[in-house]
């Protein structure tokens, strides 16, 4: 079979190297990919919202199936341009794809089929936004969401009322997010750990994988600006008991959810969590793999990902039983020093060939590879996941790994995975 996967970061690269693993997949297209795809895969310099383009790819090299990574060519209608031509995709439908691509009508979603969620009210006008802010303290924790997709930029956490109005202002007057905060959400600041479950479903039925841990913000214990998350791991030792009863049951309405809204959703959903009190409520929806956690998650998977779609694809997931290796895996973003804001690109990367390859496994984002060598072309470069029998010796292993790679204005957090090992830092 052949196989197209749309996107270009570390994401990707851990989908590509996964469907390669599949004794059915002859050959795999990555559109635009990068660096680490173009060993593996054959990139295709096509853009992820050039649907006519991306189509007329899989039309002409008769793909079997295409595969959807990131949110924008979701949001966009990647799934309905494709099948209106008769061609088979992984991802949800646009009107699905709200889920994520509008915090409102997520929101809405959650409210209608009894989510545990924040409290929360919309705003389309600033001037009802400043004025309800008036019911904040000075120092009253409280959350501004741009309703739109922000690259993980729309979400403020505010520490008071005035740093809430700066927020809005922001967003609704500046519109420094552009259209994504037209509309925005003010809600209830919940404190606690948070968890990410990814599901594969068909929009009936679903197959949770094992829940990970993402660190978003740039530097170590959690402090810095957030980022598109500079590390992960799984399984997260706090997805256990009677939480993982709870978390599936929130799985379950969301799915049940999805049905009665007939929606067209044939994919990866991600449920982020946070956990006040040992009860978990959805923080957000996202409609596919989450980045690095699918660089954590992925290479747990003992089922082959080509059987997977196609159960997805024809809607028999519920017959086929998914595998995971009784393994942990961490994996460590390397970063371009000064992402998530202004950073420098163009450098070398050396030492990938020092990388213990048995357990640990290279997945390129921001990279190119010209005149036979890697260079840095993103924020986030590289992610270095390792697997082990512990946490412990997985953080361990990741570590000295990380160490033997080296590209000018290296950054990476030091401290990924640790929280797993002292659930105080939870
Ligand atoms: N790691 C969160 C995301 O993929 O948006």
């Amino acid at each position: 079979m052949r196989v197209l996967i749309i996107g270009s970061g570390g994401r990707e690269h851990a989908i590509c190297r996964q469907f390669l693993k599949s004794s059915k997949i002859d050959k795999v297209y990555c559109a635009p990919g990068n660096g680490g795809t173009s060993q593996i895969a054959s990139n295709v310099d096509i853009s992820v919202d050039d649907f006519e383009g991306l189509a007329g790819f899989a039309e002409e090299n008769k793909i079997d199936f295409t595969f959807v990574g990131p949110e924008i060519p979701l949001s966009l209608g990647v799934v309905d341009y494709f099948e209106a031509k008769g061609l088979k995709i992984v991802g949800p439908s646009k009107r699905a794809a709200e889920l994520e691509s509008s915090k409102i009508y997520s929101k809405k979603f959650m409210q209608k089929y009894g989510i545990p969620t924040a409290q929360y009210n919309c705003f389309s006008n600033v001037r009802d936004a400043l004025k309800f802010l008036d019911n904040y303290g000075e120092t009253q924790r409280v959350v501004v969401k741009a309703d739109g997709l922000a690259a993980g930029k729309g979400v403020y956490v505010c520490n008071g009322r005035d740093e809430a109005k700066n927020s809005v202002n922001q967003l609704m007057n500046y519109r420094i997010l552009g259209s994504a905060g037209t509309n925005i959400i003010i809600e209830e600041y919940i404190h606690g750990p948070e968890l990410s479950y990814l599901v594969f479903t068909d929009g009936i039925s679903y197959s949770i994988m094992p829940a990970s841990q993402d660190h978003k913000r740039i530097n170590d214990n959690d402090k810095g600006p957030n980022t598109g998350g500079m590390g992960a791991y799984a399984p997260a030792p706090l997805a256990a008991n009677e939480l993982n009863r709870k978390a599936e049951e929130i799985i379950c309405k969301v799915v049940n959810g999805i049905k009665a809204e007939k929606l067209n959703y044939k994919g990866v959903l991600y449920i982020g969590l946070i956990i006040r009190d040992s009860s978990p409520y959805v923080l957000e929806f996202n409609c596919r793999f989450g980045d690095p956690e699918t660089q954590a998650v992925l290479p747990l998977l003992d089922t082959d990902l080509t059987d997977v779609c196609i159960a997805v694809l024809n809607k028999e997931l519920q017959s086929l039983k998914i595998n995971w290796k009784k393994e942990f895996s961490v994996c460590v973003v390397l970063a371009s020093n000064g992402y998530p804001e202004k950073f420098e690109t163009g450098f070398e990367i050396s030492g990938l060939e020092n990388i213990d390859g048995k357990d640990t496994i290279v997945f390129h984002a921001g990279t190119k590879f010209e005149h036979g060598k890697f260079f840095t072309s993103g924020g986030r470069v590289l992610g270095i996941t390792s697997k082990a029998n512990s946490i412990k010796a997985a953080i361990d292993r990741v570590y000295s790994n990380v160490r033997r790679v080296y590209f000018k204005n290296v950054y990476y957090r030091k401290d990924i995975a640790w929280r797993a090992l002292n659930e105080d830092r939870c």
